[in-house]
């Protein structure tokens, strides 16, 4: 039986549950003084004292935690990581004054990128995924959602699936992933969206269900993208294949996609900068988690989601990077981190819950990790300081010195 003792530790920070937190209770986490923390099996066995140290099994790795803090993995519960190409000359257009939807409509965006994924091999995406999927790792990321959406045709879709899947295979971070067909319409689609979206479901998704690639079905429910109404009949065929739903909501304009989520029951509803008032309610009495992304909004220099009055109102929040090449060509959880507190109002350990647990059931992973708790995987971390006061004091610092994943070292 495979035993790992962390002792010496200056404290111990998590929040607790095997689901979502919502409002007040996000604030409430628990913080341990001193704590030792056995591991057995990849599964945390006992938090306690000393006394821990007494029953070890032979061969049993002790690892010091001398002045540095424990906190359960981060979970970025929504990125685009498998991709092929970057767009750095659009971010420069952006810096000129070009805005994103422009910078779409002229053909750029999304679509450049489903040009440099089509023409990208298996093995390219593979290496260029494992290296993000490492520097995820080294700042504490123990498990990471996977969109598609960058193939748009089912050979690349089902591509960039498989290479997630792969990727979930190495004994990095778990990746989780989410089918994204319809991110965008295909240049060959051009002006007929439902006929797309019918080749999504008869073409596409029959291969995702069979070589059981994704767990999620994703949508971007945008003006000049798909509307409220293709979202609820497309989302609707997803869930009946059997896939959990998420939606790109009310990121740019208000449609109506945080109402949409919650009449769907979507686990979560993504971005939500401009989301009504109405839908925000009814995404609280339906139970869907917000995922609220401050890179993008930060790189494309929008007010932030109102992620203060999300949670005064009841609802759960979870913060992720959106990491892709457009909107937010960044997976820095510091940064993250930084802005939840700094500039949308929430305080530490509401920030601790929205990049932990939170994010966990944003994936409908809360019952298997996101909380440092007896039973859960050791999805774990140490940062560098004596409580996780200092993860938005010390800003825009990476602080972790150790991430261990089930129980194994990542970094
Ligand atoms: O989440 N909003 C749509 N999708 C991405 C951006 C994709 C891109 O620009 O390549 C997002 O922001
Ligand atoms: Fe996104």
């Amino acid at each position: 039986m495979k035993e790992i003792l962390i002792r010496n530790l200056a404290s111990l920070a998590t929040p607790r549950g095997n689901g979502p937190q919502q409002g007040k209770a996000m604030g409430q986490i628990l913080e341990l003084q001193h704590p030792y923390v056995l591991i057995r099996e990849g599964k945390i066995a006992a938090i306690g004292g000393p006394e821990l140290e007494e029953n070890l099994s032979p061969g049993a790795m002790i690892l010091d935690g001398e002045g540095k803090t424990l906190l359960p993995g981060f979970v970025d519960a929504h990125t685009h990581l498998v991709f092929g190409g970057t767009r750095e000359e659009e971010f420069a257009m952006r810096l000129r004054g070009e805005s994103y939807m422009a910078i779409m409509e002229k053909g750029g965006g999304i679509r450049s990128t489903v040009k440099h994924t089509r023409e990208a091999s298996e093995e390219e995406l593979l290496k260029t995924g494992w290296a993000r999927l490492q520097a995820m790792a080294e700042q504490g990321v123990t498990t990471v959602e996977a969109k598609s959406g960058y193939g748009l045709d089912r050979e690349t879709e089902l591509k960039q699936l498989r290479v997630a899947k792969k990727l979930h295979g190495l004994g990095g971070p778990a990746v989780v992933s989410t089918f994204m067909g319809a991110h965008d319409i295909p240049e060959e689609y051009t002006g007929q969206n439902e006929a797309y979206l019918a080749y999504l479901v008869e073409e596409v998704l029959p291969f995702v269900r069979v070589e059981q690639l994704a767990e999620f079905a994703d949508i971007f429910t945008e003006k000049k993208v798909f509307s409220v109404e293709e979202s609820r009949v497309y989302l609707t065929q997803c869930q009946e294949a059997g896939l959990k739903l998420k939606i790109h909501a009310d990121e740019i304009h208000d449609l109506g996609g945080a109402q949409l989520a919650a009449e769907l029951h979507c686990v979560s509803a993504d971005h939500l900068l401009k989301a009504n008032e109405a839908g925000l309610k009814a995404m609280a009495k339906a139970g869907v988690m917000a995922v609220l992304l401050p890179l993008t909004a930060f790189s494309l220099k929008e007010p932030y989601a109102p992620a203060r009055k999300l949670i005064d109102e009841g609802l759960a929040v979870a913060l992720a990077t959106d990491f892709n090449p457009g909107s937010s060509f960044s997976h820095s959880m510091p940064l993250v981190i930084a802005l939840g507190c700094l500039q949308m109002g929430m305080t530490p350990e509401e920030v601790l819950t929205a990049v932990t647990l939170n994010g966990a059931a944003a994936l409908n992973r809360a019952h298997l990790t996101g909380s440092v708790e007896v039973g859960k995987a050791a999805d774990l971390i140490l940062i560098d300081a004596p409580s996780y006061r200092f993860l938005p004091y010390h800003f825009g610092m990476n602080q972790v010195v150790l991430t261990m994943k089930g129980g194994k070292i990542l970094y």
